[in-house]
């Protein structure tokens, strides 16, 4: 049952009021002062307010602005004896939801009330609705719905929820980055910070205060007080990419803040506490590296609370496909491509070494050199034709006769395995012609 507080230094209109609201199936509680309906409001659980405001002592705007101080979505009405409109106008301004000119009738106050408390639940639905909009985006930045990637999505969905660790595992381009992301958006951290530490590619001196921060005059070049990440991060998530290329001094700072959860700046010996949820991930073997006593395997565990492994692309051929038309869109500007089926053939037969991040590459310089809005498969490079799926790879067309000719050269070097005599012998050509081209070509430097 809606419950409904009344504020009002007129007595027997509170009654008269009180008792038609009752007739309709509210319930009501009255209050002959502002202060005393503040009271009120505090203790209870009111949906809406009716208030007057005129009144000795607190007025009604100053309930109002007290109450959408602890209550943003309590609906509050305002009655006036005046009829000034400017008064209302002005409510409305400070959060009012509607008004009543006193004197009114039983049926006018039920519309006003009623109208309010159903914009009120649209309001609440809509947000419901923003807010599993803005959840499914994260997850939906995942294109690829082989049964791997559903089930690891499902997985995903869930471990954002909880406040732990999270361990992601895969290779190179595998989506690590864009996962992590997808998990702080679906998080209860989503409105706090996501700030990315990649180890590597900070130089080693500078790693810690990178992490912790640091005072003004730690060390020679501190200039100023710093924060470190794990303060930039708070209230957010932090991750931390590549932790397999942290060194060993620091996985045990980095293990001391995980337990303690506060961090000590370089220079002072003040713990700052910090609220931060990590995110990990490696392409490394951390199994292996604990092993061989490069990686802690104390720090290991502690990470990998929640271990989540993206599968090569390799291992999840459905997905290919929905990624071409993905990064054509992604690239294209809006053009429509059209794909010749050899060339889907092609893509999905190839290991892609470089996972993910290799097809977008092969797919924005596929469109790049495309000249009529057709993607034909001589513009793949050779190795994604010949599905051999090398690292060094191009998707620069080889179309020049010279080019032509190095490439079958190296695919007859192949073939024999190194052996030049067997090679000419496929290529048609004497062994000392192949032995010409292999030196003007450079190629077969390190074949016998
Ligand atoms: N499932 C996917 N859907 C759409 N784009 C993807 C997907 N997976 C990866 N990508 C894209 O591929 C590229 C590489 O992804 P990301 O950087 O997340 O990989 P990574 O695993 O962190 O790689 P690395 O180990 O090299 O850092 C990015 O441009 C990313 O947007
Ligand atoms: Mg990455």
């Amino acid at each position: 049952m809606t419950r409904i507080l009344i504020i009002d230094d007129d007595e027997s209109l509170c009654r008269v009021i009180a008792h038609q609201l009752k007739q309709m199936g509210f319930r009501v509680e009255i209050a002959l002062s502002g202060e005393e309906g503040l009271r009120k409001f505090k203790s209870g659980d009111h949906e809406v307010i009716l208030s007057d405001i005129n009144m000795p002592g607190m007025t009604g705007m100053e309930v109002l602005r007290e109450v959408r101080k602890i209550d943003k979505n309590i609906i509050f009405i305002i009655i006036t004896a005046y009829g000034s409109v400017d008064g209302a106008v002005e409510a409305s301004k400070i959060g009012a939801d509607d008004y009543l000119i006193k004197p009114f009738g039983k049926e006018a106050m039920r519309f006003v009330i009623e109208k309010a408390l159903q914009f009120r639940q649209l309001r609440q639905e809509n947000r419901r609705l923003k807010m599993e909009v803005s959840t499914k985006f994260g997850f939906e930045r995942l294109v690829g719905r082989s049964p791997v990637m559903e089930t690891l999505i499902q997985m995903a969905t869930r471990v954002a929820l909880s406040d732990s660790t999270v361990f992601i595992f895969g290779e190179s381009g595998t989506g690590k980055e864009l996962l992590a992301r997808a998990i702080h958006v679906n998080s209860p951290r989503k409105n706090g910070p996501f700030v990315t530490v990649n180890c590597p590619s900070i130089p080693e001196q500078l790693i810690e205060s990178e992490l912790f921060g640091h005072v003004k005059g730690a060390f020679t070049g501190a200039m100023k007080d710093r924060q470190g990440k794990f303060e930039m991060a708070n209230g957010g998530t932090l991750f931390l990419d590549e932790i397999g290329d942290l060194k060993v001094d620091l996985q045990a700072k980095l293990l001391r803040v995980l337990q303690e959860r506060e961090i000590e700046r370089v220079g002072e010996n003040r713990p700052i506490s910090v609220d931060v949820r990590i995110v990990a991930a490696t392409n490394k073997n951390l199994d292996q590296m604990v092993a061989e006593g490069s990686f802690r395997e104390d720090l290991y565990y502690r990470l990998r609370v929640l271990p989540i492994e993206i599968p090569p692309l390799r291992e999840r051929r459905e997905d290919i496909v929905p990624l071409v038309h993905h990064f054509i869109q992604k690239h294209g500007n809006g053009v429509k491509y059209k794909i010749d089926p050899d060339v889907l053939t092609f893509l999905e037969a190839y290991d892609w070494p470089g996972n993910v991040r290799e097809l977008e590459n092969v797919i924005e310089r596929v469109i790049v050199l495309s000249p009529d809005q057709r993607i034909s498969s001589n513009l793949l490079a050779q190795e994604v034709r010949t599905g051999k799926g090398t690292r060094a790879f191009s998707a620069v067309p080889r179309e020049t006769l010279p080019e032509i000719e190095k490439q079958a050269i190296e695919n007859a070097l192949q073939k024999s395995h190194g052996n030049k005599t067997r090679a000419a012998e496929f290529l048609g050509i004497p062994r000392h012609v192949l032995l010409y081209r292999m030196k003007k070509y450079e190629v077969g430097v390190n074949v016998k």
